[in-house]
């Protein structure tokens, strides 16, 4: 879908630890590596899905590691996301993840991303995704999420 346009990379973050300060400086490992690889993105697509309408807590875990100083007290140097232009997609059930993306929206717009105007798309989940955990969108899904590819390649052109 874009994979033809940009070299598209997808983040790993099984091994990012939950953030508390006691471990903020040095960084972790993991969480330098994320930090880099936001910042040599050009642009960053969040896929993610809605719990109690909201966004999962490890979604949480790392815009808050990437909202964070590298050096302690270092307000002045920007953040990896600072001005990263950002877009996102839900998956969830019938609420077409609305109130998680919302919510998201907010909290990437505190912590400074740059939230690209390209449409979001909500995706809905097909009946066998719950029961046999096969996602099988529909060609009006695939029209949303092409249009959301094309959308993004034009605003970091
Ligand atoms: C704790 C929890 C809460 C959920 N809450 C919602 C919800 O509020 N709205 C919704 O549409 N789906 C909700 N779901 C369904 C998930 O969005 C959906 O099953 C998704 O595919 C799960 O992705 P995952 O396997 O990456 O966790 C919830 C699932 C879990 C586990």
């Amino acid at each position: 879908m874009i994979g033809d346009q940009a070299n598209v990379s997808y983040l790993d973050y099984s091994d990012i630890p939950f953030i508390n300060q006691d471990i903020e400086f040095p960084a972790p490992a993991a969480v330098t590596k994320l930090r880099e690889t936001v910042a040599a993105a050009d642009a960053v697509w969040v896929f993610t899905p809605e719990y109690n309408y909201s966004y999962p807590g490890h979604v949480k875990n790392i815009f808050d590691w990437l909202s964070r100083p590298v050096v302690a007290g270092d307000y002045q140097t920007p953040t990896a996301i600072k001005g990263k232009k950002i877009t996102m997609t839900g998956a969830g059930g019938q609420g077409q993840t609305m109130k998680c993306r919302a919510k998201l929206a907010e909290l990437l717009t505190f912590i400074g991303a740059d939230i690209m105007p390209a449409q979001q798309t909500g995706i809905t989940l097909n009946k066998e995704a719950w029961t046999e955990g096969k996602m099988i969108l529909t060609e009006e899904q695939r029209n949303a999420l092409q249009k959301q590819s094309q959308e993004v390649l034009n605003y970091i052109a």
